[in-house]
């Protein structure tokens, strides 16, 4: 169980961010499509695995947010991620989306760099 949910978790965690980049450009661009049904389905979709996965290799693994403070700091991360994501991609100014985007991409790798140091940062 726990190599699949592994190569899983690390395939939608890239996926992800994937999708969430293809979104900005198109909406830095102006195109609805960053708003489509499609995109906030693969979004969901995406998300939603990773949720799994990350709950998946917890049980697996028997290391949970709140007990192992590596996995504390990795769901902040992720929450931080999901939040700035949103807010980059509903934003209306261009700047602004921009530097909200750097944000989520930053939450995004500081879940990257706990992950592979099997440490926190700061707890
Ligand atoms: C954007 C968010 C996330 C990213 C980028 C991410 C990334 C990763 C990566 C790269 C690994 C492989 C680490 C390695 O062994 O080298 C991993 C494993 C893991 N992740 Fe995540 N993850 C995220 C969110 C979460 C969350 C919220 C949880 C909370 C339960 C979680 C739980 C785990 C667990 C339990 C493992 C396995 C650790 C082990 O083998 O001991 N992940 N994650």
């Amino acid at each position: 169980m726990y190599p699949i949910a592994l190569k899983l978790h690390l395939a939608f965690v890239i996926l992800s961010l994937v999708i969430f980049v293809i979104r900005l450009v198109l909406s830095l661009t102006g195109s609805k499509a960053a708003e489509s049904r499609l995109a906030l389905m693969a979004t969901l979709g995406s998300m939603l695995m990773v949720v799994l996965t990350a709950g998946t290799l917890a049980v697996t693994t028997g290391q949970f947010p709140f007990a192992d403070g590596w996995l504390t700091e990795k769901l902040f991360a992720l929450i931080g991620y999901i939040a700035l994501a949103i807010a980059a991609l509903k934003t209306q100014a261009k700047a602004m989306q921009l530097v909200l985007a750097v944000g989520a991409i930053g939450a995004f790798g500081m879940a990257m760099a706990v992950a592979h140091r099997h440490a926190g940062l700061f707890l």
